[in-house]
């Protein structure tokens, strides 16, 4: 999904059944608005923001949660600050409220991303495609074999292209399962290519599981590439831009 179809919503928006909404936020352009947010974090919230030691990290951190905040109380018609989060089993966020919500937030570079759904466990990812002096070795070292062969033949710029690609369609997929870098990148192997459709090619080399899921690519700014994963064939993506 490309720039120009993300259009700038008022919130609260209705989530339809059937439907996936994906936001996209320049934390540094709405850093005022986030910052009149940042009083609804919760205290494990701010005590996990003190940790950082790099200043625009914690920076991030605080305005990316206060995004989340906004947008999951807005569906859910409560402030900001009384929505309540749960872990997964390995780390993944969830919401502590009734009503069968999926969500998932990535942020890079002052980009942020937030997947909101009841279709299915969502997960999104949001990288800057960036000059990568290491991106042939990454490829390598957490791409499955035919993966990183693909990436290794492109020409310099096209290669940066492809290896955000499958890097953030790994991604999503492995976030909306919930799992961390424990589950091995290398199995979960996707497209990257411009000219291939956008999807899962399979799991430990078993192509069963890719026919239940949906990846899509997303294009949410320039010099961003992104990904949602979810495990349905069947739902409706709209793509928001937060309106600050
Ligand atoms: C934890 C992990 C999911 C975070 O990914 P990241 O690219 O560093 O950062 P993102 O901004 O995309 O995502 C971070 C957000 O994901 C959410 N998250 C944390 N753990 C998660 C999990 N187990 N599953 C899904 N989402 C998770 C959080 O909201 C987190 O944001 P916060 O810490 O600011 O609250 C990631 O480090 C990881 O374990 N990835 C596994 C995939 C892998 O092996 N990648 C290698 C290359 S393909």
């Amino acid at each position: 999904v490309g720039v120009a179809a993300w259009s700038p919503a008022p919130i609260p928006r209705h989530l339809e059944a059937g439907e996936v909404h994906v936001w996209f936020a320049a934390l540094d352009r709405h850093a005022r608005s986030l910052a009149g947010l940042a009083g609804s974090l919760s205290p494990p919230e701010w005590a996990r923001a003190e940790r950082f030691r790099v200043e625009h990290a914690r920076s991030e951190y605080v305005r990316a949660r206060a995004l989340v905040r906004a947008i999951l109380g807005s569906y859910l018609g409560i402030p900001a600050k009384s929505v309540v989060f749960t872990e997964g089993p390995l780390g993944k966020p969830e919401l502590a409220h009734p009503g069968g919500w999926s969500f998932n937030l990535s942020h890079s570079h002052g980009a942020a991303l937030v997947a909101v759904t009841r279709v299915a466990d969502v997960g999104v990812d949001v990288e800057q495609v960036r000059p990568h002096q290491y991106h042939r070795e990454l490829a390598e070292r957490f791409f499955a074999p035919s993966e990183s062969a693909k990436v290794l033949a492109l020409p310099p710029g096209a290669s940066e292209e492809a290896f955000f690609h499958a890097w953030t369609r790994k991604e999503a997929f492995l976030k909306a399962m919930g799992l961390g870098l424990s589950f091995g990148s290398e199995r979960v192997e996707v497209t990257l290519l411009p000219h291939e459709p956008v999807r899962v090619l399979g799991i430990d080399g078993d192509p069963a599981p890719a026919a239940s899921w949906s990846l899509e690519a997303l294009a949410p700014a320039p010099g961003y590439i992104g990904a949602v994963a979810l495990q349905s064939r069947s739902y409706r993506l709209r793509c928001w831009s937060w309106p600050g």
